[in-house]
């Protein structure tokens, strides 16, 4: 399903349990540099547990899951840092993924600091400030805290916080899903513009199949664990394969969740 182009993630008979209770059974799953992959199911069928795997946040129970042909479970120090720098998660409820105690230049400055990718404060302050540019946010929001910005504008600091590392990959989880529509299209807009102008690979994971098909090339649909579709987005959305996917398609266009 790569079309010919470079696989950056590669997974084979992955399964996950939470203690006795498997979660994700036999996922294999190739993902191309540069595409755009939604992964769409209802609540509780394994989206964020898939996510946290792909981000080497656990580990697989059985399978193997590789980022530019390098096996995740065997990647430490050094390489683990590469690898967190080259793939950035954007999590859901920017109230909750945002500390309201730190100032927006400290949160998107993080990951910098972290990952120790700049040398000087000027270097660390000048890649903030491009990437606030970048996301529309204006330079006086560096000495500013969360709570005095929009779910909008907060779900903006937190994409500029991702994309400060110049990552490959993006991995957005519900990244949509507690705004309102017009700040939702706004967000799906920008990331579109982001995705055009920085060339990465963008996985976006949501139960709003509106907002999955905006912004995704191909769809797969994650249901008790399993992958029961797995097609460009035309196709899931006109001549789906599977009932439950058809279900999804014919209910509102919503699954799950609200
Ligand atoms: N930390 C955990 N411990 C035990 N079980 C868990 C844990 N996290 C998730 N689960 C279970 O794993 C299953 C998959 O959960 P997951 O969060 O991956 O689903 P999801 O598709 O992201 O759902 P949602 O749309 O609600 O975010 C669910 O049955 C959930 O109850
Ligand atoms: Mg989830």
């Amino acid at each position: 399903m790569t079309g010919g182009r470079k696989k950056i993630f590669e997974l084979s008979g992955v399964c996950f349990a939470y203690k006795e209770k498997e979660v994700l059974k036999n996922i294999s799953l190739d993902i191309a540099e540069g595409e755009s992959l939604g992964i769409l199911g209802e609540s509780g069928s394994g989206k964020t547990t898939l996510l946290s795997l792909l981000l080497r946040l656990v580990k697989a129970r059985r399978g193997n899951i590789s980022f530019s042909g390098q096996p995740l479970a065997e990647m430490t120090g050094k390489t683990l840092r590469n690898f967190r720098t080259r793939v950035q998660p954007v999590f859901q409820d920017p109230f909750l993924s945002l500390d309201p105690a730190q100032k927006v230049e400290g949160i998107i400055g993080e990951p910098l600091t972290s990952l120790k990718l700049t040398k000087t404060g000027a270097e660390k302050k000048e890649r903030i400030l491009r990437v606030l540019e970048k996301v529309g946010i204006g330079a006086d929001a560096m000495g500013r805290r969360p709570e005095e910005f929009s779910g909008g504008q907060r779900q903006r600091i937190v994409i500029a916080r991702a994309l400060v590392t110049n990552p490959e990959v993006l991995i957005a989880d519900e990244a949509v899903s507690a705004l309102d529509i017009i700040t939702k299209i706004e967000i799906l807009t920008l990331l579109h513009e982001l995705k055009e102008k920085g060339n990465f690979t963008l996985i976006f994971v949501s139960h709003d199949l509106p907002a999955v098909a905006d912004i995704s090339e191909r769809i797969v649909v994650l249901d008790q664990g399993e992958i029961i579709e797995d097609a460009p987005v035309r196709r899931v959305l006109h001549s789906p394969a599977h009932p439950r996917t058809r279900l999804l398609v014919e209910s509102g266009l919503t699954l799950g969740g609200n």
